[in-house]
């Protein structure tokens, strides 16, 4: 197991681009369920997550083939339609398999995730969106039995409005019969992406990118040729990055409408940010201004930009109240960010962040993906070394991070634990 050993208080500097994004690439590749064929994707990133769904879809006797950040996939061979418990309890995601496998076979056995270290985080929306949709869903041995003759469209209204239950529900769709409306639906870039990448193999959707998605049903899709849009949460992490290091960093590639409410908060707690063609600049301010946050489904604050901006607020003047409005357990980075210095208060979903003039390098371990993150910018920031463990976290869903950082001027390193 690797860990990343961290030198802080270097001033970041330079131009970085961002890969393609994990939480787009991972539905668009389920997709590839949907029709037989030769599918293609490209700006896929090469992370521990996409191996997972790779492994996934190989299981269910998909052909996989990758090359850089090129992802072929053919599915005309797929036979299995089962999602183990060992590979849903490694990556939720991997739930994405069950619209498409009933949509396309009519059956799917896909295992129930369980808890994970941010929260319950149920399935149940899935279930029930499915079960509208006519599928006859039983739980059997920790397993989901699924199956549909035909799926028929429905009028589908989501309690919450849930990225993933709007993915697997828009994929069903696209095969059933008539016409499904979500209600209540996920406006998430990554639903829009996903969405794009289904018109393109001839499904009819309309409404994507705003709580109400219609998708009139078609009787078959064609394959995909797809470019995966940039990953805004990295984006987002390089430019937290930046605000807190005194940075001077472009970021190439990045959609900047798809972090307004993120950009909106880092201008305010001092950052300069300027468009610049094809990418955007971020300056970092002297000292940083302490700013509230609320985390909400898009276009609110994004919850997987949560932890990294509490690592932010631990620097800066003042104190700032982060709500945790999406997960009800996603403060673990707490703990960790204190054994650097910092002083942060958690009452129920609330977290009291009052700025301290530095944090101290210690050993911190990771607990979740983004919470990695923010204790490597809590490292890049703190004085002295910094000791990052159990980065396989991180390894999830960033791209060579390290090595993107050392690039900007970061004195950081991956050694083998
Ligand atoms: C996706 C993202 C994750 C991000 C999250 C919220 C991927 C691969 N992952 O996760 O990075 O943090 O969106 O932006 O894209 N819920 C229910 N019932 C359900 C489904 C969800 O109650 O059937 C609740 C969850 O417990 C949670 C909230 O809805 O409180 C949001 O979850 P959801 O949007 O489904 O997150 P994911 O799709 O798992």
């Amino acid at each position: 197991m690797d860990k990343i050993i961290i030198h802080g208080g270097k001033q970041l500097k330079g131009s970085i681009r961002v890969s393609g994004a994990k939480n787009a690439a991972l539905p668009l590749i389920c997709a590839a369920l949907l029709a037989p064929g030769p599918h293609r994707f490209s700006n896929v990133p090469s992370l521990r997550d996409i191996d997972t769904i790779e492994k996934l879809l190989a299981s269910l006797g998909a052909k996989t083939h990758r090359r850089d950040d090129l992802f072929e996939i053919d599915t005309t061979t797929v036979d299995q339609f089962e999602a183990p418990y060992d590979m849903v309890r490694t990556m939720r995601a991997s739930v994405l398999v069950l619209g498409p496998l009933l949509a396309r076979f009519g059956r799917a056995r896909v295992s129930l995730p369980g808890g994970c270290a941010i929260g319950a985080r149920p399935i149940n929306l899935h279930i029930k969106g499915l079960e509208a949709m006519g599928a006859e869903i039983e739980l059997d041995h920790g397993y989901l039995n699924a199956r549909a003759k035909k799926l028929k469209g429905a009028r589908i209204h989501l309690d919450v409005p849930t990225v993933g239950g709007t993915e697997n529900l828009m994929m069903a769709a696209a095969l059933a019969e008539g016409k499904t409306v979500l209600e209540n639906a996920a406006c998430e870039p990554e639903i829009v992406d996903l969405a794009r990448a289904l018109k393109s193999m001839g499904a009819h959707i309309e409404g994507e990118g705003t709580d109400t998605i219609a998708i009139d049903g078609v009787p078959s899709l064609g394959t995909l040729d797809y470019q995966v849009m940039p990953d805004r949460i990295e984006a987002g992490t390089l430019m937290v990055a930046a605000t807190m290091n005194q940075g001077d960093v472009r970021i190439a590639g990045m959609i900047s409408a798809d972090l307004d409410a993120l950009i909106a908060k880092l201008r305010q707690a001092g950052a300069e940010i300027t468009m610049e063609e094809g990418a955007v600049r971020v300056r970092g301010p002297r000292r940083i201004e302490a700013v509230n946050i609320i985390t909400r489904p898009h276009p609110g604050f994004p919850t997987d930009m949560q932890a990294q901006f509490m690592a932010l607020m631990t620097l800066a003047k003042g104190a700032s109240v982060i709500t945790e409005n999406v997960f009800e357990n996603r403060f673990m980075h707490v703990c960790e960010m204190q054994r650097l210095g910092a002083d942060i208060t958690i009452d129920g979903n609330t977290a009291i962040v009052k700025g301290v003039r530095k944090l101290l390098g210690a050993p911190v371990m990771a607990t979740d993906l983004r919470a990695s993150a923010s204790l490597v910018l809590c490292g890049l920031a703190a004085e002295n070394t910094t000791e990052v463990k159990r980065i396989y976290h991180l390894d999830r869903g960033y791209e060579r991070l390290e090595e993107k950082l050392r690039h900007l001027g970061a004195d950081i390193l991956r050694i083998p634990e």
